[in-house]
């Protein structure tokens, strides 16, 4: 990256010491990476939000849904700030406030609410984490799926069934391949059909209603690319993201969220071999550390997740020296009555044993 840019940043950075806490999710770009007080996969993240109440500020180089959970979590001293605005997410945009409340009405009409659990995967607007709290709900990520599932089901909430939103994927491999159910249990529901295309005895009978969406950047990997991976690379380890395919996850050896990735990577024995489903940015990273093991990314082709990639150095250096000079750019605020549904759903995934 840019010398002057890097050197902007420091400068910056330097000048604002405590004021200003930096988060970077695993996804970001190295060049942001590198000015990050913090890294994190989505669920650190969000427990680490609150961790210095002294900085005034809170720069959330991430994707929206981040920006907004962590406007949620932090105090109203607090500001938080997304170095572009246009970083948002493809799979959170897959489900609206609207669509939500109308599944909802679908449910309530059909006499199924009542035994029915919302639980949401941390990739949604703050909308839907309301909805999620307004009714009874969770929030989940990657790394406590199975956990919210097992609330949702069992004494504390002793749901019928779950409402997934908005990833499909998590969802149906988190039930079938962590929690024992099959994939008779799960129907998925279409948003853009009259009752989500399904009938109230498929809705009745589900153990998992889950919603049609999907990470763009995950649903690239195919069971081709495992197939061709595992001929290629003798004994290699592949180690995938559960927003993959249930096809992808069932075919490899290893599933979990992006700390759980780096951690199987990092603690591996050199000279060992692994193939990747995740996001470019973090699979690049894992091989420039390890020179000593074989990391490669799971596709051919290149793939990163382009509104991750939106934070760059010199949005990240635009957005400190505006602090700097007391400007407050590009601040996430998620609206009180939100806030506060959305963040009984969160609190509770925050207290999941
Ligand atoms: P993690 O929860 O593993 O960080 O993944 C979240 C994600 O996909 C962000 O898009
Ligand atoms: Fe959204 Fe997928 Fe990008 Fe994650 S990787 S931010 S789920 S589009």
């Amino acid at each position: 990256s840019d010398p002057t840019l890097v050197e902007r940043a420091r400068t910056a950075r330097a000048a604002l010491g405590d004021s200003v806490f930096v988060l970077g999710h695993h996804y970001q770009r190295d060049e942001v990476i590198a000015f990050a007080d913090v890294t994190g996969d989505s669920f650190k993240l969000a427990q680490q939000a609150a961790a210095r109440p002294e900085a005034g500020h809170i720069v959330f180089c991430g994707v929206h849904f981040m920006a907004e959970s962590a406007d949620i979590l932090t105090g109203d001293h607090q500001q938080v700030i997304l170095p572009d605005l246009a970083a948002g997410c493809s799979m959170a945009d897959m489900a609206t406030a609207e669509q939500v409340e109308q599944a909802w009405e679908t449910l309530a009409d059909a006499g199924l609410a009542e035994g029915t659990v919302p639980v949401s995967y941390m990739n949604s607007s703050a909308a839907i984490k309301a909805f999620t709290g307004r009714h009874g709900g969770t929030i989940c990520t990657s790394s406590n799926a199975r956990r919210a599932l097992e609330w949702a089901f069992g004494p504390a909430r002793r749901g019928e069934r779950v409402l997934f939103l908005p990833d499909q994927h998590l969802g149906r491999n988190t039930a079938v391949l962590e929690m024992g159910m099959s994939l008779d249990d799960c129907v998925v529901y279409n948003p853009h059909r009259p009752g989500g295309g399904l009938t109230r005895e498929q809705l009745r009978d589900a153990r998992m209603i889950l919603w049609q969406g999907h990470c763009s950047v995950h649903g690239r990997f195919s069971l081709g690319c495992v197939d061709e991976v595992r001929a290629r690379i003798p004994g290699v380890t592949v180690l995938v993201h559960p927003e993959c395919r249930h096809e992808v996850v069932t075919a490899a050896d290893l599933v979990g969220s992006t700390e759980y990735i780096i951690k199987a990577v990092d603690e591996a024995p050199p000279g060992s071999r692994f193939a990747v489903g995740t996001e470019l940015n973090l699979v690049q990273r894992l091989a420039n550390r390890h020179p000593d093991k074989t990391v490669v990314f799971l596709d051919r082709t290149v793939c990163y997740c382009s509104t991750m990639n939106r934070i760059d150095l010199p949005h990240l250096v635009w957005t400190l020296e505006s602090l700097v000079r007391g400007e407050t750019v590009n601040r996430i605020t998620v609206d009180p009555d939100v806030a506060a549904y959305a963040r009984k759903a969160l609190d509770q995934m925050l207290a999941l044993p």
